[in-house]
């Protein structure tokens, strides 16, 4: 197939990238560089071997979106683009409503006019809001979401719902991301996010680097067995397979599906840090700090329904993780 993925030179939109040419797919990246650099088109190209084409477009901007369309035969869409930081949406909801679901809605109008109703969205965990029990199903109550990034990814899963009902020619799958965390284990390709980072990993890295003094833990009195907050890490390769098995879903008559894309196992703040400390022999202080706000105690995944209907499974350790997070950071420091 070939497959617009927006925001491909992002995170887990480069990884993606690199597992769609891995499986035979032609791809077309549209990123703004907004939250990422031009220097990973290179690195796609040496890892794959494939020269991607690449429009440098913001996905609001419908007239430019419409040349993408013009110029290629397109399959089926990849939509990662988007504002992801839960802070910053506290400080900045109209910028995360409008970007987030403006972006969404001229791509599905372009897929709809050039008839090319197959869509993978990326969306999150933090769908769920704060879950009654672990781990979490699919079909789990939504909301309330606790911040306005949240908000947009539970919107537009409601939209594309909607547009389901109203044309069931749409092929719809809708991931809910667990904590991506890891790189690719080459060094090339990882998270690289501006200033000091808001997630744990990033921030851990830069530690481990020296580049900051140490971590702050934030609160250590939840109900989990160390006090601190657990989450489901799952390194970013999985991650990127799992929309290559979700292409599946785009053939034939499917509907809108389902997956939460995760490993199925918690970690907390401090297994995480100590994990990271073995895996590469390195000290990463850390002080104990009041809790965040909106952090919720506990969140991970039942990843059982995406094993069964699109045989995926997250197969790579912990271990692993840290040890892709490090490498990256000391190569591109
Ligand atoms: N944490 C710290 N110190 C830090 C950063 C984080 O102790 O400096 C803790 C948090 O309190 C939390 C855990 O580490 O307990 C993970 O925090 P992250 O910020 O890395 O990730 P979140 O679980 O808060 O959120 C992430 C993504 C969201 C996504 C969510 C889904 O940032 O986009 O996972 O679970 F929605």
């Amino acid at each position: 197939m070939n497959i617009l993925v927006t925001g491909g030179l992002g995170f887990i939109g480069s990884h993606t990238v690199v597992e769609l040419y891995e499986s035979g797919h032609d791809v077309v990246i549209v990123d703004n560089l907004y939250n990422s650099k031009i220097e990973v088109l290179d690195k796609l190209e040496k890892l794959t071997g494939h020269k991607s084409k690449f429009y440098q477009i913001d996905c609001c901007d419908k007239e430019a979106m419409e040349v993408v369309f013009k110029e290629n035969k397109i399959d089926a869409a990849i939509h990662f683009a988007g504002y992801k930081a839960v802070g910053e949406s506290v400080q900045k909801p109209i910028e995360y409503y409008q970007n987030n679901i403006m972006s969404t809605l001229v791509l599905c109008d372009l897929l709809r006019q050039y008839n090319c109703k197959n869509l993978i969205f990326s969306s999150s965990a933090t769908v769920y809001g704060n879950p009654k029990t672990v781990p979490i199903c699919e079909d789990f109550p939504l909301g309330p979401t606790t911040n306005p990034y949240g908000t947009s990814k539970l919107m537009i899963e409601d939209m594309l719902r909607d547009l389901y009902v109203s044309d069931h020619e749409w092929n719809i799958v809708l991931l809910r991301y667990f904590n991506p965390i890891g790189a690719h284990v080459s060094g090339l390709l990882g998270e690289d996010p501006q200033g000091i980072p808001n997630n744990l990993v990033p921030y851990i890295s830069k530690v481990a680097t020296g580049e900051l003094e140490k971590l702050g833990v934030f609160g250590d009195d939840y109900d989990t067995h160390d006090g601190t907050g657990v989450r489901d890490y799952i390194h970013v390769v999985d991650l990127a397979k799992g929309h290559v098995c979700a292409l599946l879903k785009l053939q034939g008559d499917q509907g809108v599906s389902v997956y939460n894309l995760g490993t199925g196992v918690g970690y907390s703040v401090l297994d995480i840090v100590k994990a990271y400390e073995k895996a590469n022999n390195i000290a990463v202080p850390y002080a104990i700090q009041p809790r965040r706000a909106g952090d919720i105690p506990t969140c991970y995944a039942d990843p059982k329904k995406a094993r069964e209907e699109i045989g995926w499974e997250a197969k790579k350790t912990l271990e692993e993780m840290c040890q892709d997070s490090y490498r990256f950071i000391t190569m591109n420091k």
